[in-house]
């Protein structure tokens, strides 16, 4: 998601996560978010403050009377400057004092004055011991009761300490996505979307299978993108490389490997979608039958033969099952006639609409980050857009067939 004209207000505590919050500012300035930076004093020794101000390009805010700061008030201009505000590392000590309204230095005055006003987003980080205090999950309680705040689950896995537990800061690229969620309209509240994702796999016999180039990029975008938008995502994922970032665990993953694994999964969710997107690559055909065993070579054999049976359509399933105000969106991946065998894929099928990708294109297609398609809808109507990004792919999609 683009972050053009956004305005984030970062607050450090002081946790050795705190080292990663200079990747996290990077990534959210090239995203074209604009950055500043409010700590407390310990955070700054986990990371210099020159550091922090040359990564955001301004000043960073960590003492309340600091001569630079003297006829300023950081604390409430702050607030009132960002768009949304996340506190990463968040200490167990920042928690306790957030919950109960202590503000006491730069960044908890900054906290105290943003929490009514601003999607705050905090991401815990420290000891698992730590983590389970009573007092600290009572604090991670009340302050979840609060509208405009969201608590990140932390993370289990080795901790600073040497130690394994839960009580690690998410990565660096959950803590963009939760801050993409905090910004993104939730114009599909209150919506059910399937998505499958990915290439299927036919297994032949116990070491190989059937599958094609597909990584699930396009899948993981639109399943992002319709989550930070609202939506309660159902996924069915075939073989995918792409990660998947779910900070609010939004997006419900189900793994279904095969075509048949996944036309059962799609055809157990439909009923109570209100839209599905089939963006994965589906095998039309199965080995007839699986070897239990690995199939040898025989001496002086110099080819064999593959019996395979056709596999279920799922959009072609779905599309027969879909009820009133249910929408469908099919994608196509064609190297010929592209535009009519789409079209007709999208009448066969009864779906809505259908996402049609070009092998032809550069840029385009399996493994990239972009994609170059057209919006065909059964209405009539179409539209070509550019080469972008497979996450402004999703948008686009939204915002054209999920209205
Ligand atoms: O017929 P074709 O495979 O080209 O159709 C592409 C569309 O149909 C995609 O949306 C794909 O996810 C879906 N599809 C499916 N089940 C199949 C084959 C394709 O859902 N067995």
């Amino acid at each position: 998601m683009s972050l053009t004209g956004k305005h984030i207000l970062i607050g450090i505590s002081g946790g050795i996560a705190a080292y990663k919050i200079p990747e996290l500012i990077r990534s959210l300035v090239k995203s074209g978010a604009e950055v500043r930076v409010a700590t407390t004093r310990n955070a700054l020794e986990f990371v210099t403050e020159l550091t922090l101000q040359t990564v955001s390009g301004h000043a960073v805010y960590s003492d309340v009377f600091a001569a630079i700061n003297a006829h300023a008030t950081e604390h409430i201009s702050l607030p009132e400057w960002c768009d949304a505000m996340i506190v990463a590392p968040a200490t167990a000590n920042i928690l306790a004092k957030m919950s109960a309204g202590i503000a006491d230095d730069a960044l908890t005055t900054t906290i105290c004055s943003c929490v009514a006003r601003k999607p705050v987003i905090i991401a815990p980080a420290m000891n698992d011991k730590m983590w389970e205090n009573p007092a600290i999950q009572q604090a991670v309680r009340t302050i979840r009761g609060w509208q405009n705040v969201s608590v990140l689950d932390p993370d289990e896995g080795v901790l600073a300490c040497g130690t394994s537990g839960k009580g690690r800061m998410p990565e660096v690229e959950v803590l963009q996505e939760a801050i993409e969620y905090a910004l993104a309209p939730q114009t599909l509240a209150g919506q059910r979307i399937l998505i499958t994702a990915g290439g299927t796999q036919e297994k032949i016999d116990p070491v190989r299978f059937i599958s094609n180039y597909s990584t699930g990029k396009m899948g993981v975008a639109l399943a992002h993108a319709c989550a930070r938008r609202g939506a309660e995502v159902t996924m069915v994922c075939g073989s995918m490389s792409a990660p998947l970032l779910n900070p609010y665990g939004r997006i419900r993953r189900i793994d279904a490997l095969s075509a048949q694994e996944m036309y059962n999964a799609c055809m157990e969710a439909w009923p109570q979608m209100s839209s599905a997107i089939l963006c994965a690559a589906v095998a039309d055909f199965r080995a007839t039958e699986i070897s239990t065993e690995k199939i040898k070579k025989r001496a002086g054999q110099e080819s064999m033969t593959l019996s395979l049976s056709l596999n279920p359509d799922i959009a072609h399933s779905l599309g027969e099952n879909k009820k009133p105000g249910q929408r469908l969106i099919g994608f196509a991946l064609e190297t010929e006639a592209e535009k009519t065998n789409a079209l007709s894929k999208l009448e066969r099928k009864n779906l809505d609409a259908i996402v049609l990708n070009s092998l032809r294109e550069e840029g385009a297609g399996f493994g990239v980050d972009t994609n170059r398609v057209s919006l065909l809808s059964a209405d009539g109507n179409s539209k070509e857009l550019p080469l972008l990004s497979k996450s402004e792919v999703a948008e686009s999609i939204i915002d054209t067939f999920l209205r």
